[in-house]
């Protein structure tokens, strides 16, 4: 049996953050970006959460979601009982892209290798997609409107659209939309093997 202890995998996403925080990809965003953003939060998080790519709170930090988005997250996170600790939260493109442009085809297939590495690392049991954008580079075919808030399998792994927490800042209906399908993260992991 493969025992990977909480060190080592804390070990293995420190590299992922350094060779992030290197900036060694050719991008102009890695570049013109403030500060990179790699992600964080629990090595052994039952659930990750893939938000588009850092604004601009988050690349004056190097953190992901603490502008107002991230607030709604982590009140999202507390209606459930979690707090941010408690799982990890990363982004499809690591570097803000200017003017809060969506990232490129370039920058998604670049940058993806580190998500990739992040979530082989943490086996998470189920992987959250914060708006279209993180979930169309996985599942080309969906459309947010009909996929939130069902759980999609692939790959031996379990996704679970939402729509962006962005969308829900002044809009009190999707607000209502995103809290419900929030809500049923925890029969979700009950339903799924530990
Ligand atoms: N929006 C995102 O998609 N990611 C962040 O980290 C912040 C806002």
């Amino acid at each position: 049996m493969n025992i990977v202890t909480t060190e080592e995998k804390q070990a293995k996403l420190d590299e992922i953050a350094a060779a992030v925080i290197g900036r060694e990809l050719s991008l102009e965003i890695a570049k013109s970006c403030l500060n990179p953003v790699p992600g964080e939060g629990n090595p052994d998080a039952e659930i990750v959460f893939i938000g588009e790519a850092p604004g601009k709170q988050e690349d004056e930090k190097g953190e992901p979601f603490v502008g107002a988005s991230g607030k709604f997250l982590e009140e999202m996170l507390q209606s459930i009982n979690l707090r941010r600790d408690d799982v990890f939260i990363t982004n499809i493109v690591k570097f803000r892209p200017p003017n809060n442009r969506d990232p490129n085809e370039e920058e998604i297939k670049a940058c993806l290798p580190y998500l990739l590495a992040q979530i082989k690392i943490i086996q998470p049991r189920l992987i959250v997609f914060l708006g279209r954008h993180s979930m169309n580079v996985f599942f080309p075919e969906l459309k947010i409107s009909e996929a939130h808030g069902k759980v999609f399998r692939r790959q031996g792994k379990v996704f679970l659209p939402l729509y962006h927490p962005a969308a829900a800042l002044y809009n009190g209906g999707m607000r209502k939309v995103l809290l419900e399908d929030f809500s049923q993260i925890p029969a979700i992991l009950q339903t799924l093997a530990k």
